[in-house]
């Protein structure tokens, strides 16, 4: 199995000019000239990362630009009331450009069309057509450290984030 662990691995910045469908005329001036970044498969990534190095509700994007996720450790998720962390990919699941995490405010931003998502992934306004996916994610009980599974996909409008694979469940404090 190919496992990374350091930044830059599967790293292809492509600076395309708007959102997947490369640039058509009707695109708004908020998708031109906006970064898309595209990532080699990177199977599994193990982190040095612990479920208490993550703030409550403060998504960790140190990943996002390498594997193309982020991590959250959620006070209250949207499916189950749990406390749990999350790798949420950071690919808008409308034309595919990389979200921001808008901590201050709360939510993530798609800065080529504009959805919004909850930090958990959930949408929370169009034109996406649904939620963020998550990755794959998993507890090495020996060492208290993070691996994410970018293999496995979960998908929130299927009913998929129930998936005890998707999340780590923690104790809230
Ligand atoms: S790609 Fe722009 S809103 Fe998602």
């Amino acid at each position: 199995m190919t496992r990374w662990a350091g930044p830059l691995s599967g790293l292809m910045l492509v600076g395309a000019l708007g959102c997947g469908g490369g640039g058509s005329k009707q695109e708004p001036a908020a998708a031109r000239g906006v970064p898309k970044a595209r990532y080699q498969p990177v199977p599994v990534v193990e982190l040095q990362t612990r479920v208490q190095d993550l703030g409550w509700d403060e998504p960790d994007e140190s990943q996002k630009n390498w594997a193309g996720f982020y991590l959250v450790r959620l006070r209250r998720d949207v499916v189950g009331d749990r406390a749990a962390v999350v790798a949420v990919r950071a690919i808008c699941t409308y034309r595919g450009c990389t979200p921001h995490v808008l901590v201050a405010e709360g939510f993530v931003s798609c800065p080529c069309f504009g959805s919004r998502f909850e930090l958990s992934g959930k949408l929370r306004k169009g034109p996406a057509p649904e939620s963020l996916w998550r990755y794959g994610i998993a507890l090495d009980k020996r060492t208290g450290r993070i691996s994410v599974d970018t293999r496995k996909t979960y998908r929130y409008e299927k009913g998929e984030w129930s998936d005890s694979a998707c999340f780590i469940p923690v104790a809230r404090e």
